[in-house]
């Protein structure tokens, strides 16, 4: 087992649903620790340099389009295996394939809106919690 990180966004959908606390709690039960998080309405070039990877995909204007369509909950998470524990706490991308349980099975509409993002891999979530705290920012505990 190792101890690890990952980023973890509730997306403008789920916030707007008023579901952070249910989906904080499906973490914690799973025994993932908050080590840092904050609320945050993201312009397009922050959006835009989140998801560069994704730029040459056909989504990624309706991608970038619904991440500023209003608050997302930023947040750092702790614990064993975390990457793949948050993963999947998530379920599949797409919540019509999204196992029964899962937060997007429960709380994701569409492909497009599918209430939380995750980091894919423990380098990734290195890249992608320095890009929203600073090293400072982030308390394990
Ligand atoms: S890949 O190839 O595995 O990296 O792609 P995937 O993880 O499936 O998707 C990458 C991110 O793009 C989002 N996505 C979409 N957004 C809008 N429309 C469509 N059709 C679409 N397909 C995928 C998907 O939710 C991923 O965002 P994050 O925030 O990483 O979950």
């Amino acid at each position: 087992m190792a101890l690890e990180r990952t980023l973890s966004i509730i997306k403008p959908d789920a916030v707007a649903k008023n579901v952070i606390g249910e989906i904080y709690a499906r973490f914690e039960k799973a025994g993932l620790k908050v080590v840092a998080a904050k609320m945050k309405q993201l312009s397009r070039q922050e959006a835009e340099g989140f998801y560069a990877v994704h730029s040459a995909r056909p989504f990624f204007k309706a991608l970038v389009d619904f991440m500023i369509s209003g608050p997302v909950m930023i947040t750092a998470l702790e614990g064993e295996n975390a990457v793949l524990a948050h993963r999947d706490l998530m379920g599949a991308t797409n919540p019509k394939e999204a196992a029964p349980g899962t937060i997007r099975a429960d709380f994701a509409d569409s492909i497009d809106a599918n209430a939380v993002h995750g980091s894919d891999a423990v380098d990734t979530a290195k890249v992608e919690i320095a890009y929203f705290f600073a090293a400072t920012d982030v308390l394990s505990r």
